[in-house]
C-alpha cells in the first residue's frame, strides 16, 4: 500500500458552508459563475465593481466569454478579501453538469495556482441553492482530485490539494452529503489508479475491511479459494486457476439500526484487478490499462463506505469478486467446462470472457446472502465501450421499474446511463454443443448485449440491473467535463442515490 514515509491517505478537505458575504470571505480563490454570454448580476456585480469593473472590462474585451469549463482567474485587490477571483464558465445551458464542470475546472485553476482554499459565491450559480451546492461540492473535489503517490519530484513543484472549500450561502446539508459522496468517489479512484503491483486482490481485501473497521454498521469477511472450492463455485475458480495473487471473494454488510422493510439492496463488483485475457490472450494495445478492470469493485466498496457514513436506513450486501486473469500452466484453457455454483456448466470458449465467469458466481452469493434488489457493476465489454463511448454507462435488466430506479439515480448523480436491450432470443448465441452455455459468442455483434444476457443467467429472482461501465470507468481523453484522466469513480454517486431512493 502507501509508500515508506507518505501518509496513508490526506487528511479530510474541510466542506463547509458560511453565510458570510463573498466580498469579505477569506479565501485564496474566490469562484464566480458566469452563463454564456456573460451578465454580471447581483453577487457578481457587487464583486466587479468592489474590483473596480476589471471582470466587467474582461467581459468587454472578449476574455471573459462565459463558455462552459472557461475559467479566468483574477487578482484581488482591496475592495475584496480573497486574493483571487476566478470567473468560471457555464456555457448557455446551465445544467447541473455545466455548474459540475464549471466547479471542476475552477478546483484545477486554483490547485494550479497553488491555492490551499477555495470559496463559491453559491448565489451566482443559477440553480435553486440545493442542487448548486451539490455540484459545486461535487466539481471541486472532483476537479482537485490528482493521483501523484507515485510521483516523486518536489511537492512544491506540483499542484496543491485543497484543505477547504467553502460554500458561500450553500445549503449546509445538501453541501455535507455532497462532500461525503465526492470522497468516497475519489476513494474509489485512487484505487482504480493504483496498478496491480500495488493492489491485488488483497489489497480490495484490506480496504473492505478498513472500511468495516470505520463504521459500526458494517461487517465484511474475505472469503479464501478452500470457500470458492466448498461453496462450488466453478467459474470463479476456472479465472483463479492460473494462479498468480490468491483471489478473494469480498462481501461487506451494511446493518443500521432501523432499516427500511423488505429491501436488501446488493451491490455486486466486479475486482479483476488485472485482465491479460488469460491463454485468449490480449494484444500488447489492448492490455494496457487493464489495471482498471477492477473499476466495479472500487465503485461498490466506496459507495457502501460512503451509505455507512451517511448512515442510510436501509441493509446492504456488497459482494467483490476480486482475482487477476492471468496466463500460467495451471490456467484454464478453451474448451474446458466449467460448473457455476447455480449447478449451470459452462463452456469456455474465451478466457478473456473472465468477468461474466466471476460475477456469475458473485450474484449467486448476492442472492444467497440474502439480496432483494441486486444492481452489478462491470468493466465487462470492449463493445459497450463501442457501442456508448465514454459519457454513458449501458444498463440492462428486466425489472423496468427498477432499471427507470438506476436511470433516475443515475441522473441525479450526474453519471449517465442509457438502457441496452436484454432480449430473451439473446440465448442463441451462448448456445454450446457441449454444456449448457459458453462464455462467449463469436458472432461479432451486440457483444455487451450477449455479455448481459450470459449473467442473466445467474443473478435470480427479483430486481436486477446490470450496469457495463467500460467506458465510463476510466478516461483517457478529456470528456469535457473537468475530469482528470484515469480513473473516474463511475457509480458510486449512482449508488448511494439508488440506496437513498429504497429507504
Ligand atoms: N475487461 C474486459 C473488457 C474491457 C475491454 C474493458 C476494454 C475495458 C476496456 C473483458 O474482460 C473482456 O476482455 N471482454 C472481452 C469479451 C469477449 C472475449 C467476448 C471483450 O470485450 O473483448
Ligand atoms: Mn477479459
Ligand atoms: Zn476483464
Amino acid at each position: 500500500m502507501p509508500e515508506a514515509g507518505r501518509p496513508a491517505a490526506r487528511l479530510g478537505m474541510r466542506i463547509t458552508t458560511a453565510n458570510t458575504s463573498p466580498l469579505r470571505a477569506s479565501a485564496d480563490v474566490l469562484v464566480v459563475t458566469v452563463a454564456k454570454p456573460p451578465t454580471l448580476e447581483g453577487v457578481a456585480a457587487e464583486i466587479d465593481s468592489a474590483l473596480g469593473g476589471t471582470i466587467s472590462d474582461l467581459i468587454k474585451a472578449g476574455e471573459i466569454r462565459g463558455a462552459r469549463g472557461q475559467v479566468t482567474l483574477v487578482h484581488a485587490g482591496s475592495g475584496v478579501r480573497a486574493r483571487r477571483i476566478a470567473v468560471a464558465g457555464l456555457g448557455k445551458a446551465a445544467e447541473g453538469d455545466a455548474v459540475r464542470h464549471a466547479a471542476a475546472a475552477a478546483a484545477r485553476a486554483a490547485t494550479t495556482a497553488r491555492a490551499k482554499t477555495l470559496a463559491f459565491a453559491v448565489d451566482t450559480v443559477p440553480l435553486d441553492r440545493d442542487l448548486a451546492s451539490r455540484c459545486l461540492v461535487e466539481g471541486a473535489v472532483l476537479g482537485e482530485y490528482r493521483f501523484d503517490r507515485f510521483r516523486s519530484g518536489p511537492a512544491k513543484e506540483r499542484p496543491s490539494r485543497l484543505d477547504t472549500v467553502t460554500l458561500l450561502n450553500g445549503k449546509r446539508r445538501a453541501t455535507e452529503r455532497a462532500g461525503v459522496v465526492a470522497e468516497a468517489v475519489n476513494r474509489a479512484r485512487d484505487l482504480q489508479n493504483t496498478p496491480s503491483n500495488h493492489l491485488g486482490p488483497d489489497g480490495l481485501a484490506e480496504r473492505a475491511r478498513a472500511i468495516a473497521a470505520a463504521h459500526k454498521t458494517v461487517t465484511t469477511t474475505v472469503n479464501d479459494r478452500r470457500f470458492l472450492e466448498r461453496k462450488k463455485m466453478g467459474a470463479f475458480l476456472a479465472v483463479a486457476a492460473a494462479g498468480g495473487p490468491d483471489p478473494a471473494l469480498i462481501t461487506l454488510r451494511h446493518r443500521p439500526a432501523k432499516p427500511a422493510k423488505g429491501v436488501m439492496l446488493g451491490l455486486v463488483g466486479k475486482g479483476l484487478t488485472f485482465d491479460t485475457g488469460g491463454y485468449s490472450l490480449k494484444p500488447a494495445r489492448s492490455m494496457t490499462g487493464m489495471k482498471f478492470d477492477m473499476s466495479g469493485a472500487a465503485a461498490v466498496l466506496e459507495a457502501t463506505a460512503a451509505i455507512a457514513e451517511l448512515d442510510l436506513p436501509i441493509e446492504v450486501v456488497t459482494v467483490v469478486g476480486a482475482v487477476e486473469n492471468l496466463v500460467s500452466a495451471t490456467g484454464m484453457r478453451p474448451d474446458d467446462i466449467v460448473t457455476a455454483a447455480n449447478g449451470k456448466t459452462i463452456e469456455i470458449t474465451n478466457t478473456d470472457a473472465e468477468g461474466r465467469l466471476v460475477l456469475a458466481d458473485c450474484l449467486y452469493h448476492a442472492r444467497a446472502q440474502g439480496a432483494t434488489h441486486v444492481v452489478d457493476l462491470a468493466t465487462l465489454t470492449g463493445a459497450m465501450i463501442v457501442a456508448l463511448g465514454d459519457m454513458h454507462a449501458g444498463v440492462f435488466g428486466r425489472d423496468d421499474a427498477f432499471v427507470e430506479r438506476v436511470e433516475t439515480a443515475g441522473e441525479l448523480g450526474g453519471e449517465h446511463v442509457w438502457r441496452m436491450p436484454l432480449h430473451d432470443t439473446y440465448k442463441r448465441f451462448m448456445r454450446s454443443d457441449v454444456a449448457d452455455m459458453r462464455n462467449a459468442s463469436t458472432a461479432g455483434k451486440g457483444g455487451a448485449c450477449y455479455a448481459a444476457r450470459f449473467l442473466q443467467e445467474f443473478a435470480g429472482d427479483g430486481p436486477w440491473a446490470h450496469l457495463d461501465i467500460a467506458g465510463v470507468a476510466d478516461i483517457d481523453t478529456d470528456r469535457g467535463d473537468g475530469l482528470a484522466k484515469g480513473g473516474s469513480g463511475w457509480g458510486v454517486r449512482l449508488l448511494v442515490e439508488l440506496a437513498q431512493s429504497l429507504c
